[in-house]
This record gives C-alpha cells, sequence and structure tokens, in this order.
C-alpha cells in the first residue's frame, strides 16, 4: 500500500472517532513522519464551541507525544462530500513541523482530490523571529 492509502485509511478511522455532536462535521487527519510512523487524530468539539480542537491539531499531539517531530506526509479527511483544507491556525500548526515541500492531501468520501504542499497551504509564513 502507498503511503497515501495508509493516510487515507488512518484518516478515515480517526474521522469515524469524531466528536462533533455541533457540527456533525466529522474530521480525520493522518500523519507520516521522517521514521514512517504514523499519528492521526480526529475534532474534538466543545460546547464552548472555540475551546473545539480540530483532527490536525489532534494528529500532532499525537505525533510529539510519540516523540517525533518531522512531518514528510499528511492527509486531512472530511467525511462528507466537501473537500476541506485545513484552517488558517491548523496551517501554522503544520508548517511548524513540515518543510515547505511537504506534501498534504486533501480528501473525502470519494478519496483524495488535491495534493499541495505545506508552502502552498500556507505562503509567506510566519517562520523564525
Ligand atoms: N475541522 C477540522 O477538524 N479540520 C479542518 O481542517 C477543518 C475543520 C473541524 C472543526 C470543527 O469541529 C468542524 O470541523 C467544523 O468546522
Amino acid at each position: 500500500m502507498n503511503n497515501q492509502n495508509v493516510l487515507l485509511n488512518a484518516a478515515k478511522e480517526a474521522a469515524a472517532k469524531a466528536y462533533a455532536p455541533y457540527s456533525h462535521f466529522k474530521v480525520g487527519c493522518a500523519l507520516i513522519t521522517s521514521t514512517g510512523n504514523v499519528f492521526s487524530g480526529c475534532n474534538v468539539e466543545n460546547v464552548s464551541y472555540p475551546v473545539g480542537t480540530c483532527a490536525e491539531a489532534g494528529a500532532i499531539a499525537a505525533m510529539v507525544n510519540g516523540g517525533e517531530m518531522k512531518i514528510s506526509e499528511l492527509l486531512v479527511y472530511a467525511e462528507s462530500e466537501e473537500l476541506i483544507s485545513p484552517c488558517g491556525a491548523c496551517r501554522q500548526r503544520i508548517m511548524e513541523f513540515a518543510d515547505d515541500d511537504t506534501r498534504i492531501y486533501l480528501a473525502n468520501l470519494q478519496g483524495v482530490q488535491k495534493s499541495v504542499t505545506a508552502a502552498e497551504l500556507l505562503p509567506y509564513c510566519f517562520k523564525e523571529f
């Protein structure tokens, strides 16, 4: 199985576990690190809406908790006909652990629809100070 399919399956599994009683919009994110390990996360909403967290944040937290810090490829999946892409905050979260050319796959119920780089998602990113 290629990385894209591995990530799609992991993201789908994560999305199935999403806690999204307010938006009813289930999202899963899976990433593969430079050492080949896969980490995933789902969105976790809250009755106080802004407190909810995106699937990307969960996957990145799992990666850091797993002792890794380099994203090679990342996939975000919505259990939806809509194609989503990471919100602004998550673009910055991804960039913290990615290179400009790290592959980001965008997927929906029909599978992967788009492949972009991290820098295409977040051009002119805030990096070092
Ligand atoms: N959401 C994500 O988890 N990732 C994205 O890339 C976009 C949006 C979540 C946040 C919220 O729980 C729901 O999708 C609707 O916005």
